[in-house]
């Protein structure tokens, strides 16, 4: 049997993976080694392999087929646009893409004038502007901490996440619209998806049935 290689999202999002594959019975006990400088992790009995990676390269390593599966934000599934399928929605990590400033801001969004929009995503807020809200914007990339942008006025607003919205309210800043949800996705190279199909949907479908339960746990 050829080993089942997942690519996980540094940080909560393969905590939050593995202990969702642990319920299953899927354990990779090498993982949890504190202070390891391993990248990759065995899990011999079950011929699978884990490693984590930054969320915008995971769809690369999963398109170019050096992972089977990968677990990443919705946000950078888009932004990638790489060739591999969605196959399930994970229910954690959720969140949502907003645009967001100062809230005298939001005149200048309704009357479609000219702002600068600073972004860790620039196509999805290019789609955004350009696609649904028919608005010329100018975009400008940015690698992290974004909220900064409008406070030392770089930009009018940004097109970033928002979680518990904490960062946001700490910097005098709102959300003034609304782009899409997000949450943690399954991913699976499509080459993969038919030479190891039974290994997948396995995986997939006891994934979807635990959720299901979770979901049933909480509405009773
Ligand atoms: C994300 C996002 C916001 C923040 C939102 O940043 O870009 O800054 O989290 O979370 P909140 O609504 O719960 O405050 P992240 O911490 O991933 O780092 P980054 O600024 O480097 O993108």
């Amino acid at each position: 049997m050829r080993y089942l290689t997942f690519a996980l999202t540094k940080g909560r999002l393969a905590g939050k993976t593995m202990k969702m594959l642990e319920s299953l019975g899927i354990t990779c006990e090498e993982m949890k080694e504190k202070d390891s400088r391993k990248l990759i992790f065995t899990n011999e009995e079950l011929k699978l392999k884990f490693f984590l990676a930054k969320g915008p390269d995971v769809p690369t390593y999963v398109e170019y087929g050096a992972a089977d599966i990968g677990v990443v934000g919705r946000d950078t599934i888009i932004e990638e646009g790489r060739k591999v399928h969605e196959v399930l929605d994970l229910g954690f990590g959720k969140c949502k893409m907003c645009v967001c400033g100062r809230q005298e801001t939001k005149e200048l969004l309704n009357r479609h004038e000219l702002i600068r929009v600073a972004t860790k995503y620039p196509k999805i807020a290019k789609d955004y502007f350009y696609n649904k809200k028919h608005q010329t914007v100018e975009l400008i990339k940015m690698n992290g901490s974004i909220e900064l942008a409008p406070i030392v006025g770089l930009s009018e607003v940004i097109v970033d996440i928002v979680e518990t919205g904490t960062t946001l309210n700490e910097n005098g800043l709102v959300v003034l619209e609304e782009v899409c949800p997000l949450s943690a996705r399954m991913i699976v190279n499509p080459v993969s998806m038919r030479m190891e199909n039974d290994r997948i949907k396995k995986i997939v479908t006891d994934l979807r049935e635990l959720l299901r339960e979770e979901q049933c746990g909480h509405a009773n």
